[in-house]
Order: C-alpha cells, then sequence, then structure tokens
C-alpha cells in the first residue's frame, strides 16, 4: 500500500539561497529500487537535498518501510512509498527526474556484464513505463551494466516515440568520486599535505563508459596539478578503473558499491535539479548520446540545463598514454552499447 508521509512544511533556509524569488520550484524525484542497497541511502540523501519536494519511492517490495522512515526527516520534500508493479504509475506520474538503481548487483568474480541477463529486463520494463507516465523526465540510469542498460533505454524510449537524448544519463559519477580520492591521496604525498584540505576542489574527468577499461579517467587533465610519474598515474588509472571490483572483492558476496554510489548518486541528481532550474555552469561527467568520438554513447563531461544536456564537452587534449586508453575501451564499449540495441529490438 501507498504510505504518505507529510514532513515539515515549507522551504528551509539552504534552499532558498540563490534563488531569487525566494524559493526552489517544485521538483518531483522518482527512486526506482529505492528500497536495495544503493536505494535506500540515496533515498536518504533525496531527502535531504533542498531542491526536491516530493519523493517518490519505488520498489517491488519494502518501500513502505522505507518512506515512512525517511518521510520522518524534517526537510522540504514530501516522500511517499510505492511498492509493486501495480503502483509503477503513480511513482512515475510528475517526476522530473527518474533515479534507477533498480537490479541485481555483482558477486566476487563477476563482470558487470554478467548482470545483463536479469537487468536488460528490468530497466526495459521500468523504462517502457518511465515513457508512459513522465516521458519528459530526466533519467539517471544506475543499473548495470550502464554501458548497456543506457542504449536499452534509449531504444525503449525511442520505440515509445518519447525518446529524447538530452534526457538520458547513464551515471559514471562513482568513477569521478573515485577518480578525485585516489588522485588526492595520491598527489597529497607529492605535494606536502596541502592536498588533504583541496580535497572537496579536486577534480578529474572521467570518460568513455563504465566497466573495466572503458572507464578512462584523465589524470592529466585533474586540478589542481601534481607532478605525478608515469608509473603513478597508471596505477592511479588502475586503481579507478578496478574501483567497482576492489569493492565488490571486500564485500565477499554481499553486494557492490552502495554507500558511496548513494553519495554520487546524489551529486547527479543534484546536478540535473540545478540544470533544471537553471543554475548555470553545472557540469558533470556522464554516459550520453554522443559525438564526442564515432561511438553512439560516450561517457565525458556534459553542461546541464534546462532541458537536461545543453552540450556534450570534447575531450580535450590527451596524453599519449590516454589516446592508447581511448583506442583500446572502444571495441568493448561499442560492443556492449550494440548488445543493448540489439536486446531492446529483440524483445
Ligand atoms: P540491491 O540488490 O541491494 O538493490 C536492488 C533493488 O532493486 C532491490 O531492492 C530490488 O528489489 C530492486 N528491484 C529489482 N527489480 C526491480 C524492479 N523491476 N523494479 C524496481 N525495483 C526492482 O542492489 P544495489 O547494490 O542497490 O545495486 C543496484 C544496481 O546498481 C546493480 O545493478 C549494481 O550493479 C548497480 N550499480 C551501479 C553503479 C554505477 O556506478 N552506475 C554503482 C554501484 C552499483
Ligand atoms: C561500481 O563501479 O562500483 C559499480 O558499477 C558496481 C560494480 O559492479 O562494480
Amino acid at each position: 500500500s501507498i504510505v504518505r508521509r507529510s514532513s515539515v512544511p515549507g522551504v528551509s533556509s539552504v534552499s532558498r539561497r540563490g534563488f531569487a524569488s525566494g524559493s526552489a520550484p517544485e521538483r518531483k524525484v522518482a527512486v526506482l529500487g529505492a528500497a536495495g542497497g544503493i536505494g535506500q541511502p540515496l533515498s536518504l540523501l533525496m531527502k535531504l537535498n533542498p531542491l526536491v519536494s516530493r519523493l517518490a519511492l519505488y520498489d517491488i517490495a519494502g518501500t513502505p518501510g522505507v518512506a515512512a522512515d525517511v518521510s520522518h526527516i524534517n526537510t522540504r520534500s514530501e516522500v511517499a512509498g510505492f511498492a509493486g508493479e501495480e503502483q509503477l504509475g503513480q511513482a512515475l506520474e510528475g517526476a522530473d527526474v527518474v533515479i534507477i538503481p533498480a537490479g541485481v548487483p555483482r558477486k566476487p568474480g563477476m563482470t558487470r556484464d554478467d548482470l545483463f541477463n536479469i537487468n536488460a529486463g528490468i530497466v526495459k520494463s521500468l523504462c517502457t513505463a518511465i515513457a508512459k507516465y513522465c516521458p519528459h523526465a530526466l533519467v539517471n540510469m544506475i543499473s548495470n551494466p550502464v554501458n548497456s542498460t543506457v542504449p536499452i533505454a534509449a531504444e525503449v524510449f525511442k520505440k515509445a516515440g518519447t525518446y529524447d537524448e538530452k534526457r538520458l544519463f547513464g551515471v559514471t559519477t562513482l568513477d569521478v568520486v573515485r577518480a578525485k580520492t585516489f588522485y588526492a591521496g595520491k598527489a597529497r604525498a607529492n605535494v606536502a599535505g596541502t592536498f588533504l584540505c583541496l580535497l572537496p576542489e579536486v577534480n578529474v574527468p572521467v570518460v568513455g563508459g563504465h566497466a573495466g577499461i572503458t572507464i578512462l579517467p584523465l589524470f592529466s587533465q585533474a586540478t589542481p596539478t601534481a607532478n605525478l610519474s608515469d608509473e603513478e598515474i597508471e596505477a592511479l588509472t588502475k586503481r579507478t578503473q578496478d574501483g567497482g571490483t576492489e569493492v565488490v572483492e571486500a564485500k565477499a558476496g554481499k553486494g557492490s558499491a552502495t554507500l558511496s554510489m548513494a553519495y554520487a548518486g546524489a551529486i547527479f541528481a543534484d546536478a540535473c535539479l540545478k540544470g533544471l532550474n537553471g543554475v548555470p555552469d553545472v557540469v558533470e561527467c556522464s554516459f550520453v548520446q554522443s559525438n564526442v568520438t564515432e561511438l553512439p554513447f560516450f561517457a565525458s563531461k556534459v553542461r546541464l540545463g534546462k532541458n537536461g544536456v545543453e552540450e556534450v564537452l570534447g575531450l580535450g587534449q590527451l596524453t599519449d598514454y590516454e589516446k592508447k586508453g581511448l583506442e583500446a575501451l572502444k571495441p568493448e564499449l561499442l560492443s556492449s552499447i550494440e548488445k543493448g540495441i540489439k536486446f531492446a529490438n529483440a524483445n
């Protein structure tokens, strides 16, 4: 059954900051897979976001409890829980942003592609409902394999006649979060401790896709700059590419990254909301339809605006090492994209 709980009414002073009109616009965010390992902390973080006025938490089961729990937090948004397919439409209706962390996570020894058989169908059915109930929402796809689930979503939307490439995003923010953390950790040693306080300001673009070698961090463009050796850059690149596996192995059968993913997902959804609200210069990396390379989808820096993607930014100057990484990732990324497209059109 649907659980509705109003939180403390009104808009917090934090949310009023930066809006001349005195309050942030009404924005509904739906989380699909909200009772899961990512879904729960992500729902918590979205409840803390003052840009959200309505938060719809959907899962096949368990959402009434999560919604009741989260709804007691005295922030702006009104929370509603929806459980079971018959309530999916209500969860989606009027959504400005839909975040999808629904589906199974990896266990040790698996690749993200091993999740395809289960998650492709889940994503397809959720996107069919999005096309029906909130065709203009910005879709933040977290479910793996992202390199295939985003193309699946695009095909579903095309078939429904609702596809807008500006509104579909593969969430690769966790790769950026990891690259920033690992870079700051390494660079700190090289610049006498000053990086610790700079950590929130560290920036590293990550391009390509979201699996293994398709994850390509561009440490040559990292800021603040640090004098890292080729070996150090190679090690940082590898650690970023294997970041997901590092967590999967540490969790030893109990799933993959959930807390850091919730953090990353909340950052990306916040950027989408800021873009929708007209905040200028909101730039995040994301896996989107792209002309940056010959591949139809590619992750790069994207400027977000009132209609979603405002501009897909280019790769900038690459080092020889990064150029090699870029060429090496293309066949795998293309084959994952094609696998998604084929699935969506065959089923
Ligand atoms: P989890 O198993 O803890 O939670 C998944 C949730 O999805 C469950 O609550 C389940 O009931 C729900 N679900 C299943 N089918 C559904 C459907 N048809 N509709 C709605 N909900 C449904 O898994 P998790 O750890 O939260 O991971 C979820 C997904 O996110 C996995 O595919 C994982 O690989 C992926 N992931 C992606 C990134 C990324 O960077 N993009 C990072 C971490 C995890
Ligand atoms: C991650 O990067 O943590 C996620 O894609 C989950 C995984 O399977 O590694």
